[in-house]
C-alpha cells in the first residue's frame, strides 16, 4: 500500500485526520497523497504538516488515484461526484466517509460499477485511535475492502457491518467521543467538588477512562467482571454504582445513541430517496 496513490477530497476535520494517521503510521509515504479542498489555508496547513501534495480542483487530484477518500460534506457530495465522474481510473477504489451518504447514490451518481466502500469513522482518526465500521457497495470486491480496510486501521480499529447499520454506527461510535469528552468533563468536575485541582481532576480523570477501555480491550474481559473486581462488600464503589443506578446512568446513555441514530437517519432520508 505504500505507493497507493490517495486522492483526499475535502481536506477538513477528517480529511486532515486520515492524512495524519496515513502519515505518521508511515502506511503511505506523503509524496503518493494528494489533498484537494477549495480551502487554500486548508491545504497549507496539510502540506506544512504532513507534506502532502495539494491542489484546488477536485477533477485533478482524482484523475491520478487508485484510491479516492470523499470526505466532503454530504450535503456537496453530489456536486463533487459530478466534478470527477470523468476522471476516475476504471478500479479505482472510492471511499467514502460521508455521514448518512449510501453507497447506491454513490454508484449511480458515477456510473460505469464504481468500486465504492463507505465508512464511519470518528474524529479519534486525529490521534490514530479512531473506531471505523466499514461496509461494501454493490461492485466493491474482497480486495478493495481489504484496502479501505488496511486505510482505516492505519488511525484506528476497524469493524465490518452491513450498510442498514451504519445510522446505528454513527450513533454509537461516530458520535461516541463526544459521550466520553462529556464524562470526562463531569468526572473532572466531580473531583472539583470533593476537593481536588482541576489540573489534577481532569489528569485522573482522562487516565482513568484510558485506563479502563484498556483494561475492556487488553484483558477481553467482560465490563461486568471487570466492574465485580473493583466493587468490594460495603466499600466505595458498590455504593458509588447504587448512586449511578438510581440516576438512570445507562438509560441516559442508551437513550443518547439511540437519538443520535434516529437523527443520523432523518439526515441522510435526502440522499436516501435519490
Ligand atoms: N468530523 C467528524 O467527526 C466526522 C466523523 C465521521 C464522518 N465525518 C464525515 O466527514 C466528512 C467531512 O466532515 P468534516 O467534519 O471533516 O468537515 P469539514 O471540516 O468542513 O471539512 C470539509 C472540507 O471540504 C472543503 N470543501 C467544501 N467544498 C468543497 C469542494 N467542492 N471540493 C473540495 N473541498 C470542499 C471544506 O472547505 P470550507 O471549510 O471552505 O467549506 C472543508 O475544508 C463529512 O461528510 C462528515 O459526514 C466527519
Amino acid at each position: 500500500m505504500k505507493n497507493t496513490k490517495i486522492a483526499v477530497i475535502g481536506a477538513g476535520n477528517m480529511g486532515a485526520a486520515l492524512i495524519k494517521g496515513l502519515v505518521q503510521s508511515r502506511a503511505v509515504a506523503p509524496g503518493s497523497i494528494t489533498a484537494a479542498d477549495t480551502n487554500k489555508a486548508r491545504l497549507s496547513e496539510v502540506k506544512r504538516n504532513f507534506k502532502v501534495k495539494t491542489l484546488t480542483g477536485n477533477t485533478e487530484a482524482a484523475r491520478r488515484a487508485d484510491v479516492v477518500i470523499l470526505s466532503v460534506k454530504p450535503q456537496i457530495l453530489d456536486r463533487v461526484l459530478g466534478e470527477i465522474k470523468k476522471s476516475l481510473k476504471k478500479d479505482a477504489l472510492i471511499l467514502s466517509v460521508a455521514a448518512g451518504y449510501p453507497t447506491a447514490q454513490i454508484e449511480r451518481l458515477l456510473g460505469q460499477k464504481p468500486r465504492v466502500v463507505r465508512a464511519m469513522p470518528n474524529i479519534a482518526a486525529a490521534v490514530g485511535m479512531a473506531a471505523t465500521a466499514l461496509c461494501r457497495g454493490k461492485h466493491a470486491r474482497k480486495k478493495e475492502l481489504g484496502l479501505a480496510k488496511k486505510i482505516f486501521e492505519s488511525c484506528g480499529s476497524v469493524v465490518e457491518v452491513d450498510e442498514t447499520l451504519m445510522d446505528a454506527v454513527t450513533g454509537l461510535s461516530g458520535t461516541g467521543p463526544m459521550y466520553v469528552f462529556i464524562i470526562i468533563e463531569a468526572l473532572s468536575d466531580a473531583g472539583v467538588k470533593v476537593g481536588l485541582d482541576r489540573h489534577i481532576a481532569t489528569r485522573l480523570a482522562v487516565q482513568t477512562v484510558l485506563g479502563a477501555a484498556q483494561m475492556v480491550d487488553k484483558t477481553g474481559q467482560h465490563p461486568i467482571f471487570l466492574k465485580d473486581l473493583v466493587t468490594s462488600p460495603g466499600g466505595t464503589a458498590i455504593n458509588a454504582l447504587y448512586s449511578m443506578e438510581k440516576t438512570g446512568l445507562r438509560a441516559v446513555l442508551m437513550d443518547a445513541v439511540e437519538t443520535a441514530t434516529r437523527r443520523s437517519r432523518e439526515l441522510g432520508q435526502p440522499f436516501n430517496q435519490g
